[in-house]
């Protein structure tokens, strides 16, 4: 099976608000990205708009060549707003206000009649649904029942063993992956994974088969930072004259 790339460049957009000025632009990051080979671009609309904003999104639909994903929380005025923007996917996370990140995965089976609403909403757009959930059957059944056409299975708890440097922890992580990736799978569901994925520990995970789509952001936007580091201070000291 193929493996595909998703960037999330939300800290793009995080670097930009910090000074509430226009760079970085997240559709020039989204631009170079997909150059460089990722089969699309992720964002997160948050409802505090703490990063990616609507104009973004709206940019980013007119721009991204591949695949354009957006993570929202599935509530009525996100969901109204995927059908105005017509993302080729959505992937439903769960939203807290003082969050860091998006911290778990959707409680699907909670929130059954909820989730299901969004997801029939945004399928009949012709929206792929995808719903962010941690490694556990009864959350693959019940997205199953919502009607999703993926589930992004939460790398969380592996990407904090891995850091911990727990082996035991890591194959037991690991494990929980692969039940579910099999799960999904015979369910009928596509298979998508991330959150906390970096250059360090993806390999464990891309070398598990049944994922189709990885969604990393973080990593990859601190790796520009640093690579980019050195040109970025070139430029300026030719600049100034030093
Ligand atoms: N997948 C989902 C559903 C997320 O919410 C996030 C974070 O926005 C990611 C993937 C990417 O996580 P990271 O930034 O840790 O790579």
């Amino acid at each position: 099976m193929a493996k595909y790339l998703c960037v999330n460049i939300d800290h793009i957009a995080t670097i930009r608000e910090a000074r509430k000025v226009r760079e970085p632009e997240p559709v020039a990051a989204a631009v170079i990205a997909e150059l460089a080979g990722c089969r699309g671009i992720t964002v997160h609309l948050r409802q505090d708009r703490r990063h990616i904003n609507d104009g973004d999104v709206h940019l980013l639909r007119h721009t991204v060549v591949g695949s354009l994903n957006l993570e929202m929380a599935p509530t009525t005025e996100m969901v109204q707003f995927a059908k105005t923007v017509l993302p080729n996917m959505a992937t439903l996370v769960p939203e807290g206000p003082n969050e860091l990140t998006t911290e778990g995965g959707l409680n699907v089976e909670a929130k059954i009649s909820e989730i299901t609403t969004a997801v029939q909403a945004l399928r009949s757009s012709g929206i792929l649904v995808s719903l962010f959930i941690d490694p556990v059957k009864e959350q693959v059944k019940a997205a199953r029942k919502a009607g999703a056409d993926y589930v992004e299975l939460h790398t969380g708890s592996f990407a904090e063993a891995f850091e911990r440097r727990n082996e035991s922890e890591i194959e037991l992580e690991v494990s929980k992956l692969q039940d579910q990736i099999a799960l999904a799978l015979n369910c009928g569901l596509k298979v998508n994974a991330g959150h906390g994925l970096n250059y360090r520990n993806v390999k464990r995970i891309a070398g598990l088969s049944g994922i189709e789509e990885f969604n990393i952001g973080h990593s990859i936007v601190a790796r520009a930072a640093m690579v980019g580091m050195d040109k970025a201070v070139r430029e300026m000291l030719a600049l100034i004259g030093s």
